[in-house]
């Protein structure tokens, strides 16, 4: 059975189609990475898997449940991290990890546990104490990260994961997904990074305007875009039929700078 599976996903705001027509299977093991520039659609595709949006038609299903249908599985099984924080800036990390282990009923000498290797691995200990509100977008970002591990998901999607973080966190984000994987765990994920889509993800969409533009493992993309043993940079641009304006900005920019 397929970690996720979407199938048609059409949501429109009004007038613009924000996603139209997407579909596509993240597989049991697998690290899926949608790609796309701003305003491409991932975040809207992300929530309404996560059942917060509500889509125009389709279908979206994890592990075959449906969001709309069983929410609080879908909860159960995985473990989201969002875009934007959504925190209680007023509360510490560990007050935060304490209230999600309590509503999610979590034994607490497991998630102690859990809460402990991560804050360390994370170098997070000297935040653990300190008000949301003054951490660093970084900071927050592992807060929100070991908040979404504390109940051990089996699937993990991740909205941008790697923004703000710093080098070694960054690295430490790859090595968490990576083991997630190993452990049995599936990952979906959206970034704008095009190393890491190609180091970590073992298949890609590339969403543009809401279209589904190339679909499938590196190789796949570079016969799509004819482009023999290019970087994925390079075949994003062209799929995203971005190339040419690229082209165009960097000549305009030497130009002005050259005066
Ligand atoms: N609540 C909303 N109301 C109206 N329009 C929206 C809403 N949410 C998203 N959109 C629009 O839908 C489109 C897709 O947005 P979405 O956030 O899914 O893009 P994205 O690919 O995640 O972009 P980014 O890389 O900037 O995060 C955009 O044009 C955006 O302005
Ligand atoms: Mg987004």
């Amino acid at each position: 059975m397929a970690a996720v599976e979407i199938e048609n996903l059409v949501k429109s705001f009004g007038s613009l189609v924000a996603v139209s027509d997407v579909t596509f299977q993240v597989r049991e093991g697998e690290i899926y990475g949608i790609l796309g520039p701003n305003g491409a659609g991932k975040t809207t595709t992300i929530k309404c898997l996560m059942g917060l949006l509500d889509p125009d038609s389709g279908a979206s299903k994890i592990y075959g449940i449906s969001s709309l249908d069983d929410p609080i599985e879908v909860k159960r099984l995985v473990g989201y991290v969002p875009e934007e924080h959504h925190l209680y800036d007023s509360l510490t990390p560990r007050e935060l990890f304490e209230f999600i282990a309590s509503i999610r009923e979590l034994p607490s000498e497991r998630v102690n546990k859990r809460i402990k290797e991560m804050v360390k691995a994370l170098d997070f200990e000297r935040y653990f104490d300190s008000m949301i509100v003054t951490l660093s977008q970084g900071n927050k970002q592992k807060t929100m990260l070991i908040s979404a591990l504390l109940h051990a998901p089996t699937l993990l999607i991740l909205d941008e994961p790697f923004a703000g973080l710093d080098v070694r966190t960054a690295k430490i984000m790859k090595d968490i997904i990576k083991i997630h994987v190993e452990g049995g765990g599936s990952v979906l994920l959206s970034t704008h990074i095009m190393e890491v889509a190609q180091g970590l993800c073992d298949r890609v969409g590339i969403l543009d305007d809401g279209v589904m533009v190339g679909e499938g493992t590196i190789e796949d993309l570079r016969s799509q875009a004819h482009e023999e043993g290019a970087t994925l940079e390079k075949i994003f641009l062209r799929l995203t039929e971005q190339e040419e304006e690229v082209q165009i900005g960097v000549d305009a920019l030497r130009e002005a700078l050259s005066d």
